[in-house]
C-alpha cells in the first residue's frame, strides 16, 4: 500500500519520472485499426492493442488510475454507470441463481433486475429499503449467487453496515456488489471493507463536469476479473478515447471537488433542517441524520447528494419549488461542478415495500457554487412552494 494519499496518487500517476519526453496527459488515439509491421506479431498483445476494442492509452491510464483508486487488481471501464452494475450481473450469474437487493436501490438497476434478469432465468429479492445488515444476511438462501449493495441508497439515502454483509456473504460463498457512486472510490473504500465487486458511475464525481458517461467497475477476485472482462468482450462494450482522456482529467481534481461540495453540502443541509417546511433531511453526514452513525463509522468523506422530504404539499408545490429556482439546475444527474433538483416521490410507488413519507420528496445535488447564494436560490423555492399551498 502506498504511503501517499489519495489526492497526490491521483496526481503522481500523471507526472512518474523514467518514462522519457513526454505530454503529461497521454494521446488520444481515435482508432478502430491497429497495424503491424510484421505477421508473426500481428496477434502479440505484448506490442499493445491489436484492435481498437482493446482500447488506446487513456483508457489503459485511467483503468490504471482508477484501480490505483480503488485498492484493486483491476478497473474495468464500460460506457455508462449503468453498465458497470449490468456487466458485473450478467458475468456472475447464471439462470436459477437468486439476487439480493433493497427497495432502495437505483431505478435502472432494479429495472435491469425486474425486467432483463428475470427473463434470464435470475431471480431478485428486493427488501425493504431500511433493511440492516441482519436481515439482510438472514434472507440469504440457498441459490443466493450475490447480494447488491448501494449505501447509501438512492434517493431515501440508507445505509447498511457492509462490512457485516461481506464477512457473512463470504462464508456462504456468496458473491457482493457494491455501487460506490455516492462514495466515489474516495469516500469510501468497498474492496477494504470486504466486497467482492466495487462499481461507481463515472459520469457523476469522478469526470466531474457533465460531459461524459461512463462506469468503473474494480475488483480483486481472480473469478470476478475473468468473468467481467470476458463479459466486456462478449458484449462488444467500448468506451470512446476522448471520454476515457475527459475521465482521467476529471480524476485528477476528484478529491478536491469532492471536500468542496461536501462541505457545501452540510452548510446547505444543515440550513434545510431548520426550515419548518422541511420534515426530514436525507443526508447521512448530517447528525441526527438516517445512516449517520454508519457514516461517521465507515466513511472519510462525503457526496453532496442529499434528498428533502417535505412537511406534506403537493405534486403541484413540489413542482413550483423547482420551478422557482434559478441556480439549481433541473437535471437528471449528480457529481458533475454545478447544483442540481430533481422531484421524486413519485419513485416510491416502484417499490415493493411501501414507504411512508411526510410529503414530496426532493433530491438536490450541491455543486461548487458558493453555498450562500445556493441557500438563497432554495428560500426562494420553499416561498413558491407555501405560495402553492395556499392558493385557492
Ligand atoms: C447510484 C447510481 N448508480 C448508477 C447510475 C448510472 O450512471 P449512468 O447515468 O452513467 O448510467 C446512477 C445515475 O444516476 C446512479 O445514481
Amino acid at each position: 500500500m502506498s504511503p501517499l494519499s489519495d489526492r497526490t496518487r491521483l496526481i503522481a500517476s500523471a507526472t512518474r519520472r523514467g518514462q522519457g519526453r513526454r505530454p503529461v496527459n497521454p494521446p488520444v488515439e481515435r482508432a478502430s485499426t491497429m497495424l503491424s509491421d510484421r505477421a508473426e506479431t500481428m496477434r502479440d498483445d505484448a506490442e499493445g492493442p491489436t484492435y481498437g476494442l482493446d482500447g488506446g492509452s487513456a483508457a489503459r491510464a485511467l483503468r490504471a488510475a482508477l484501480a490505483d483508486l480503488e485498492g484493486a487488481a483491476e478497473a474495468f471501464i464500460v460506457p455508462s454507470g449503468l453498465a458497470a452494475v449490468t456487466v458485473p450481473l450478467l458475468a456472475l450469474t447464471r439462470p436459477g441463481d437468486e439476487v439480493i437487493t433493497t427497495d432502495a436501490l437505483y431505478g435502472p438497476s432494479r429495472r435491469f433486475l425486474a425486467r432483463y434478469q428475470a427473463a434470464r432465468g435470475v431471480a431478485t429479492r428486493f427488501l425493504p429499503a431500511d433493511t440492516d445488515a441482519e436481515s439482510l444476511i438472514a434472507a440469504v438462501g440457498d441459490r443466493t449467487r450475490l447480494v447488491l449493495m448501494e449505501s447509501p441508497a438512492s434517493l431515501t439515502f440508507e445505509m447498511i453496515d457492509v462490512a457485516a454483509v461481506t464477512q457473512a456473504c463470504r462464508a456462504r460463498g456468496v458473491l457482493t456488489l457494491l455501487d460506490n457512486t455516492w462514495g466515489a472510490g474516495l469516500g469510501f473504500k468497498p474492496l477494504a471493507h470486504g466486497v467482492d465487486v466495487s462499481i461507481q458511475a463515472l459520469t457523476k464525481y469522478a469526470s466531474g463536469h457533465s460531459d461524459v458517461l461512463m462506469g468503473g467497475i474494480a475488483t480483486n477476485a481472480p473469478a470476478c476479473r475473468r468473468a467481467i472482462a470476458d463479459t466486456i468482450e462478449d458484449l462488444g462494450w467500448h468506451v470512446s478515447p476522448d471520454d476515457a482522456w475527459l475521465t482521467l482529467r476529471g480524476l485528477r481534481t476528484l478529491p478536491l471537488r469532492y471536500a468542496e461540495q461536501a462541505r457545501s453540502g452540510l452548510i446547505v443541509s444543515e440550513w434545510l433542517q431548520t426550515r419548518p417546511e422541511v420534515a426530514r433531511v436525507l443526508y447521512p453526514p448530517l447528525p441526527g441524520s438516517v445512516g449517520h452513525d454508519l457514516w461517521k463509522r465507515d466513511f472519510t468523506g462525503a457526496a453532496s447528494l442529499m434528498g428533502v422530504v417535505l412537511k406534506d404539499g403537493t405534486e403541484a408545490a413540489g413542482q413550483a419549488f423547482l420551478d422557482a429556482l434559478s441556480l439549481f439546475g433541473m437535471g437528471y444527474s449528480w457529481g458533475g461542478f454545478e447544483s442540481l433538483i430533481t422531484h421524486e416521490t413519485h419513485q416510491m410507488a416502484y417499490r415493493d415495500h411501501p414507504q411512508a413519507l411526510e410529503g414530496e420528496l426532493i433530491r438536490l445535488h450541491v455543486g461548487l457554487e458558493d453555498p450562500v447564494d445556493l441557500i438563497a436560490d432554495l428560500e426562494k423555492g420553499f416561498a413558491a412552494f407555501n405560495a402553492a399551498l395556499t392558493l385557492p
